[in-house]
Formats: C-alpha cells, structure tokens, sequence
C-alpha cells in the first residue's frame, strides 16, 4: 500500500505509553520522518545541568534558549540530539534528565524558543512526530493524530526493562517518578498533555507495540 498524500502525523501521550517505539515502527512503515520532540526539551535540560543552572533560575535558562542551537543528525541508523554542534544523545535519557526536561518545559520561553524548530522540521510533511503537544498547539492541523495511553502499572513496567540502571532504583520509584512526572506535564498552563479533539485515542497497555502499529495504519489507510 502507497498512500497518495503526503501527511503530518502526531502521536502524544504520557511517559511510557509506548511512543517512541511506535512512532519509530511507523515512520519506517511509511518511509516518513520520525521527531522526537521530548528530545528538544532534554536538550535544554543537559545544558542547564551541565551549568549548574536549576529549574527554578529563569535569567540562566533564557541565555541558554537564546544560545541553544538544536539539531537531529543521522548516525548510522540513529537519529541523534546534536546541541551546538555536540552529541549529546548518550547523556539526555537519564531519570535526572527526565524530571528537568519535565520542569523546564513549563516555561514559557522554553516552549517558545522551541515552537519555530519544530514547526520547521514538519513543513515538508511526511514526518510523525512524537511529543506532547504536537497535536494541540504545535500541529493543529496535522493530517492524523493519536493520543497513546496506558495504565501507570504497565507504564512503569516498561520503563523498568528500558532503564539501564532500573534495579538499582526499584519499580516503585520509577512509577512515583512517572506519576510526577505525568502530574507536571499535564498540569502546567502552557501546552499541557491532553489529546487533541479530533485525537485518535489508543489504550495500549494490553497490545504490543506492532499492534498499536497495525491499528494505527489502518486508520492511515482509511
Ligand atoms: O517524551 P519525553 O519523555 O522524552 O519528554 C521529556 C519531557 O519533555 C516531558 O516530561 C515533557 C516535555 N515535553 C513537552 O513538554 N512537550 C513535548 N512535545 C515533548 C516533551
């Protein structure tokens, strides 16, 4: 099957819903694109870390928006984070991270600083992005939405094979950091986590990710 147009797909939801294997999955399905968005707001999270800078010093964070140049490079078959001309892939998807990457993108001027890049990298279409907002604020015309969810249980669980380290922190504290986690993102007045109207909603917590794959070029296909 080809498909006739080329679209802007978004897939949001929480964290461990199973986005990025699935947006992965079907942007390889399509030959499209696959963005990241969490990425971006890691991005900014590393170098603030790196810093020293806190979620709660505004003046530092915004010299860092203003300076940050962000980009996805390919490397072999991996998209990777490039901050200033720097791999920072290896360093962005620590639990530390995540909780900053988590306060930081409540900030205004942070999801401004990042609005233009990623309206930039879907105006040639054919791409699904994976994100928060990507079907509420940044793409509210895209071609297809999803909202992917689970239960924090079997979210949690997931999380715990992925962690390199996830013995070490124990399933309960990777689902107390999940729920805050969840609790920021969708919170937060700017741009918070919820499915767009016109979403497509997938309960995943019972499919396996090729599953939630299949259900979602059917309805591309539609
Ligand atoms: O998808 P992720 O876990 O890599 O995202 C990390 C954090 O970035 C997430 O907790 C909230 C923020 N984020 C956001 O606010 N908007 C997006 N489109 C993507 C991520």
């Amino acid at each position: 099957m080809k498909l006739n147009k080329k679209l802007l797909i978004t897939i949001d939801g929480p964290a461990g819903a199973g986005k990025t294997t699935v947006s992965k999955m079907l942007a390889k399905r399509l030959g499209y694109n696959y963005i990241d968005t969490g990425a971006l707001y890691r991005g900014i999270a590393y170098e603030a870390r790196q810093k020293n800078i806190t979620a709660s010093d505004d003046n530092n964070l915004k010299k860092i928006c203003e300076n940050i140049n962000l980009e996805f490079v390919n490397v072999g078959e991996e998209q990777h984070l490039f901050s200033n001309n720097k791999d920072i892939e290896p360093f962005i998807r620590t639990e530390e991270i995540s909780m900053l990457a988590s306060a930081v993108s409540a900030k205004p001027f942070v999801r401004k600083a990042l609005l233009k890049l990623q309206r930039n990298l879907g105006s040639k279409k054919c791409a699904v992005f994976e994100g928060r907002d990507m079907g509420t604020v940044i793409f509210p015309n895209a071609d297809i939405k999803f909202f992917l969810q689970a239960s924090i249980e079997e979210r949690a669980e997931r999380r715990y094979k992925q962690l390199p380290n996830a013995s070490e922190r124990g399933l309960k504290d990777i689902k107390n950091r999940i729920i805050k986690r969840d609790k920021n993102d969708s919170e937060r007045k700017l741009a918070p986590l919820k499915p767009a109207e016109d979403a497509i909603i997938i309960d995943s917590t019972e499919m396996r990710a090729e599953q939630v794959a299949e259900l979602m070029i059917a309805s591309i296909f539609r």
